[in-house]
């Protein structure tokens, strides 16, 4: 879900308009349901079921008046999407309402105690113990802060939650565990859950910690920690610029994403890279020394570049692993100070992997997160940060973040093990250019469209082919709601071949300098059961004649086949979603940053 809160300098009749704008930048985070409140003598709410267009139909077609609102786009957990459930919830007089992120986890508790006192609850949310709470409160004679404080301290679980009240100017909100920053603007203070909401209006900035609170009202933002004493917090500038996070001509942020992966590539590599001392310089882990051994903590398609970059580690001669950050702690690995515990997640506030990460500096470990958002939770909770710098991706489906992480990746495993060859840095450079040439060449939408009603798509690789092809099965599955599966392709024989017919593709990841031939094997496996095959790969010559279809990749080493090899596989995901109509930017059931366990 994302919040957000907005005062304008002075009463503002395009209130609404700065709010709706805020939920379209924040739509990423859920979009099942859209609500809005807005204080000025006297509360106005609105919400709707769906997407935000339905939000945007159903508000007044007027200029609205309002010195403060909050606004809220949905990601459902309790409670189905329905116009009851949609955020902001309010008390009985409907004199309060709030918006919320993440789970309370005692809401059941309070929810029995709040009706046994009387009051009346309208969705099946956890969110609305909230205002009865402040309600509670304001009729036993506490001013507006004291009773957003109580309520707030009556929660339990990880939250950000943002009020309006009808008898105070401002919004009041608060900080456990889930993200929110303030934006400090010429027109008004600022708040939400991410900083694309109001990038438009402002790129200075304040992240809130865990545990403090925040009013922001016309003449200025306040801060104060649990005891209520004020604290002063750094104002930092984003460096994210709004015409990047727009669609800039494109029908969807995916392809315009994907387009961007040789600029995210070399912005990732800039200056982090030497050709003449053949070496790997990453300044923000100058001090980070050769670990003993390395876990990888992700989810989705994080966890598919940790998959990759934990066989880099290997290969260079660190033990690695890679982890489900939802299972981490069920894993129960050895850990000790000489573990280097790697959080890897573009948003920094992926709750399970914050989750892991927390476990892993509680046990001892030194911790690095591998983000693309500075200033996220992940990178401040973590011992050490390093940046992929990949700039604002808005689409569900990972894209250009997976090419910057796996990038990010693959220089780290270098500076921590100080293995390089100039060959290896000269490959790393040459990426952009490749990815170019794949985009500027790519077959991915004929390819699309030859397969377009098959019952399932299989993905194959092995070594550093075997992540991708999971990455590829990833994807289809997220855009296109179609019936996709990656293996290692040895996999194939033990299970999944049962599956395989003239009608599930088998997408092949190829390399020339690598498996070969036992990828051919395994092609041979799945043609000879009539499976149409098409090979992503960099020799082309050599398996032509095993296959129906290529999809070609500039020469590589195997180590940085991975990248190329991913990005033919993301258009053919997005072509084959093109084609059958889907919502490709906002998937269902998804969304793109899970703020909740
Ligand atoms: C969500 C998104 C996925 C993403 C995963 C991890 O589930 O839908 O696309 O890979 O979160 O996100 P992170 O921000 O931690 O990389």
């Amino acid at each position: 879900c994302g919040i957000i809160g907005y005062t304008p300098a002075q009463t503002d009749p395009n209130i609404l308009d700065v709010l709706l704008d805020g939920l379209s930048g924040l739509e990423y985070r859920g979009y099942d349901s859209a609500g809005v409140a807005i204080a000025d003598s006297s509360l106005s709410v609105y919400k709707r079921n769906g997407e935000l267009s339905e939000l945007e139909a159903a508000v007044p077609d007027r200029p609205v008046n309002g010195q403060a609102g909050i606004g809220h786009t949905r990601w459902s957990t309790h409670g189905p999407p329905t116009d009851e459930n949609a955020h902001p919830h309010t008390d009985c007089n409907g004199s309060v309402a709030v918006v919320h992120n993440g789970i309370i986890e005692n809401y059941r508790d309070l929810r029995e105690e709040l009706e046994a006192a009387g009051h009346e609850f309208e969705s099946e949310t956890d969110t609305e113990v909230v205002p009865h709470l402040i309600e509670t409160s304001l009729e036993q004679g506490a001013d507006a802060e004291t009773a957003f404080r109580r309520a707030v301290d009556r929660l339990e679980g990880n939250f950000a939650v943002a009020a309006v009240c009808s008898d105070i100017e401002g919004v009041l909100a608060a900080r456990h565990r889930s993200p929110l920053v303030l934006g400090i603007g010429d027109d008004g203070y600022h708040l939400a859950s991410d900083v694309p909401a109001f990038l438009d209006h402002t790129d200075r900035v304040v992240y809130l910690q865990d545990g403090q609170f925040a009013k922001i009202c016309p003449s200025g933002i306040e801060i104060t920690d649990e005891s209520g004493a004020v604290v002063d917090m750094p104002v930092k500038t984003v460096e994210w610029d709004p015409e990047e996070a727009g669609k800039s001509g494109y029908d969807h942020y995916m392809r315009k994403e994907i387009n961007e992966q040789p600029r995210a590539i070399r912005n990732c590599l800039r200056g982090r890279l030497s050709e003449i001392d053949r070496a790997v310089s990453i300044d923000e882990i100058d001090d980070l020394e050769r670990p003993e051994r390395v876990q990888l903590i992700s989810c989705g398609t994080s966890y598919h570049a940790s998959l990759y970059a934990a066989r880099l580690f290997r290969d260079r001669g660190i033990p690695a692993s890679a982890f489900h950050a939802s299972e981490y702690d069920a894993d129960a690995i050895p850990i000790d100070d000489e573990t280097l515990v790697i959080a890897v997640t573009q948003s920094g506030e992926t709750a399970d992997t914050l989750g892991a990460l927390r476990d892993a500096n509680r046990w001892g470990a030194e911790t690095l997160a591998v983000t693309n958002v500075v200033g996220s939770s992940v990178s401040r909770e973590a011992d050490h940060a390093m940046y992929i710098r990949a700039g604002p991706e808005i689409s569900v489906a990972a894209t250009k973040t997976f090419a910057s992480q796996q990038a990010a990746l693959a220089m780290l495993s270098s500076a921590l093990t100080g293995e390089c060859s100039r060959g290896f840095v000269e490959d790393l450079r040459a990426l952009p250019d490749q990815i170019q040439s794949i985009l500027d060449r790519s077959r991915a939408e004929e390819v699309a469209r030859d397969y377009i009603d098959s019952d399932a798509y299989f993905f194959i690789g092995r070594g550093y082919g075997a992540p991708v092809a999971l990455e590829g099965a990833l994807k289809m599955k997220e855009i296109t709601y179609k019936h996709a599966e990656g293996f290692p392709a040895g996999e194939l024989k033990h299970g999944p071949l049962a599956l395989v017919s003239e009608r599930t593709p088998v997408f092949a990841i190829i390399s020339g300098a690598s498996n070969q031939e036992k990828m051919i094997g395994n092609v041979e496996e799945v043609a000879s059961r009539k499976a149409p095959v098409i090979a992503v790969t960099d020799s082309p010559a050599a398996v032509e004649h095993h296959v129906d279809d290529l999809l070609r990749i500039p020469e590589t080493r195997p180590q940085l086949l991975p990248i190329l090899a991913n990005v033919q596989l993301q258009l053919v995901s997005y072509w084959v979603a093109n084609q059958l109509g889907r919502s490709i930017d906002k998937p269902r059931n998804l969304a793109k940053s899970v703020t909740v366990e």
